[in-house]
């Protein structure tokens, strides 16, 4: 049937941490060209604001919010413009990820904490400005990021892994406790992606090595947009609880 999966997405608001590139910014023009209005959250404002623009320029519905979820009250304010500007918040994208992989004896403590405060305590913060709304709402759907890193553990991904594993566990105690109130829980784990997110890492011996192996299997951005968009069109009694994808050559 043409067009039912649009029913389930036109009109729906879709918040979504860490819009300025990769998978969030792939995510956002994939569910606003199939009538969702977006609200972009991530710390490059002028990314946000121009992939805002880009959308609303032919019609479609954005809005972007500088914020950095490792701030609380910007993941509040976040969610606070969706529901002051659209009404209410209908799907949160916990999306927001950084990954300086490192082995453990180098000792990279800083990156460490910064992927705590980022993968794991910005999801927390995702979910305590946005469960009450929906909560209130009886209605909603919080889709966390974990990665196939957080179902094993590789040299160099320990204390990644070690958040993205935490990501599915709260994931699945979110989904048990939220059943009752009508809120959906998905977790999206996905392979290889070709993105922003191995730029960052601070040793070059592990990003080139990361690099190359992504250039050669990853997929796009938009991989991701897809099956994001499928999780939310599903009929609201239907959850999708978990996905996990890779590029068809990925092995491990
Ligand atoms: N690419 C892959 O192969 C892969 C595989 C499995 C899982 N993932 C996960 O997928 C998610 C998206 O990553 P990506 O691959 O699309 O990488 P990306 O292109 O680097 O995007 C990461 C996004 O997170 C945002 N971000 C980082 N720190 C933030 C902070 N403190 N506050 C707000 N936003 C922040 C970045 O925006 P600003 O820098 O502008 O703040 C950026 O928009 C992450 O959770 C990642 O762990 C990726």
């Amino acid at each position: 049937m043409p067009g039912a999966d649009m029913e389930n997405i036109q009109g729906k608001i879709v918040v979504i941490t860490g819009a300025s590139s990769g998978m969030g910014a792939a995510a956002a023009r994939h569910l606003a060209a199939k009538g969702a209005s977006v609200v972009l959250g991530a710390r490059r404002a002028e990314r946000i604001e121009a992939l805002a623009a880009e959308i609303t320029e032919p019609g479609g519905k954005a809005t972007s919010v500088a914020t950095d979820v490792t701030k609380r009250d910007d993941v509040e304010k976040l969610v606070d413009t969706a529901v002051q500007t659209y009404g209410r918040i209908d799907v949160l994208i916990n999306n927001a990820g950084i990954m300086p992989l490192s082995p453990m004896d180098r000792l990279k403590v800083d990156e460490w904490d910064r992927m705590i405060d980022v993968n794991l305590k910005g999801v927390l913060y995702g979910i305590a400005a946005a469960l009450p709304r929906m909560i209130e709402q009886k209605s909603g759907h919080i889709i966390n990021l974990s990665s196939v890193a957080g179902h094993k553990v590789f040299g160099g991904s320990t204390v990644y892994s070690a958040t993205k594993t935490g990501v599915r566990i709260i994931s699945e105690g979110l989904r048990q406790e939220v059943a009752p109130h009508n809120v959906r829980v998905t977790i999206i784990s996905p392979g290889a992606v070709k993105t922003e997110l191995l730029d960052h890492i601070s040793e070059a011996d592990v990003r080139e090595a990361n690099q190359d192996y992504v250039g050669q299997v990853g997929v796009p951005a938009e991989t991701f947009a897809r099956l994001v968009a499928f999780a939310i069109s599903e009929p609201e009694d239907v959850g999708i609880n978990e996905i996990l994808f890779r590029p068809t050559a990925q092995e491990l």
